[in-house]
Parts: structure tokens; C-alpha cells; sequence
């Protein structure tokens, strides 16, 4: 089945049907979606800022990682539930546009790094400066935080591209 006869397929359903023709669902759920983005991109303004020396530095980067971490996590579910109400509304606006796919592509390149990136910070005998890769930390960080910045500008660009 190709993208194209899928995302027709989930139109047709009940439940796409319904998320359409039900006026407050579509400005709800992106009501919820944006209040988890600033979830996910405040943890990371301030978890990969430490990391990249700027911001808390009198808090060791753990205490940070292990404060605003459960942040990132909630805030990705949320996204992720959220992100795939507004897809199912309209599968095929949302499913054939090439932006929405560097978008998710994205989102699992931010999510990959925070999972090997942060996991170790945890550790309560990590000391940054003894790090195997010390060196990486700091671009790493603002990778990350480029990351979901752009995750940002392709969320709203899917509006914008077909
Ligand atoms: C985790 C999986 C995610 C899915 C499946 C998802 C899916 C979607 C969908 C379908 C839309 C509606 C696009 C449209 O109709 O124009 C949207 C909008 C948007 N998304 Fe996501 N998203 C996800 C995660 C994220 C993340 C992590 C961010 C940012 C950190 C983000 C930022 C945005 C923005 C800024 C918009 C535009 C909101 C608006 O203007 O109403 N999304 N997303």
C-alpha cells in the first residue's frame, strides 16, 4: 500500500472524519501541542545551556539533567499523542508534505541524543571534565538545542509546504 492510498484510507475513516468535523478538536489538540513544545524546549534551553557552559553553572550538570529530564519526557509524550491527533485529522495534508517527515526525522535525531546524551550525566560518580568524550559535550549540547529549534520551524512550515 503506498503513503498516498494510506493516508486516503485513514481519511475515509470514522475517527479522522470525526477529528475534522468536530470544530474544537483540531484547535484544542494544537493548543496542547504548543504547550508541550515549550516542555520540551524549555528542558532543553536549560539542560543543553549547562551542558554548553553558559547557564546554572554554579549546578553540577546532573543536578540539571536530573531536574529537567521527566520534563523532556512528558513533553515528548504529550507531542507525540498530540502530534498524532492532528496527523489523523489530516492524514494526507500531514503525511504526503516532505516537512513533516524531516520533522519527524528530526524529532528522532533530538530524541537519540538526549537518551545517550544525558543517561551518563546521571550517573552519580559523572564528573564532566573525566567524560571519555569531554571534548563532544559542548558541541553536542548545541546540537541539541539547534535540533529542536528547527523541529520548531518545521512544525509550522508544514502549513506552508505542500
Ligand atoms: C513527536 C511527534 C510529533 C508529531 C507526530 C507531530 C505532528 C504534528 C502535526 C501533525 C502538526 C500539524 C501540522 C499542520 O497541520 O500544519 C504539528 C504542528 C506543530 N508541531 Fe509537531 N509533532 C511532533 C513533535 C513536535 C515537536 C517535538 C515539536 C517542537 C519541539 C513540534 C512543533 C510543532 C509546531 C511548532 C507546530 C505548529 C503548531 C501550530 O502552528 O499550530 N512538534 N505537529
Amino acid at each position: 500500500m503506498s503513503l498516498q492510498s494510506f493516508a486516503s484510507h485513514l481519511y475515509g475513516t470514522p475517527i479522522s472524519t470525526a477529528i475534522r468535523e468536530t470544530s474544537w478538536i483540531i484547535p484544542a489538540v494544537q493548543s496542547v501541542h504548543i504547550i508541550a513544545i515549550a516542555g520540551v524546549v524549555g528542558a532543553a534551553i536549560v539542560m543543553d545551556l549547562r551542558l554548553a557552559g553558559v547557564l546554572a553553572t554554579d549546578e553540577t550538570p546532573r543536578a540539571v539533567v536530573k531536574r529537567h529530564l521527566p520534563w523532556m519526557w512528558s513533553s515528548l509524550a504529550l507531542l507525540l499523542t498530540s502530534g498524532f491527533v492532528l496527523g489523523l485529522g489530516e492524514p494526507y495534508r500531514v503525511l504526503m508534505n516532505a516537512v513533516f517527515w524531516v520533522k519527524m526525522a528530526l524529532v528522532l535525531t533530538g530524541f537519540t541524543l538526549t537518551l545517550l546524551f544525558r543517561y551518563p550525566i546521571l550517573h552519580p560518580d559523572y564528573r564532566i571534565e573525566h567524560a571519555r568524550a569531554a571534548a563532544l559535550i559542548k558541541p553536542l549540547a548545541w546540537a541539541s538545542l539547534a535540533i529542536w529549534v528547527v523541529v520548531v520551524f518545521c512544525g509550522r512550515w508544514i502549513a506552508y509546504y505542500q
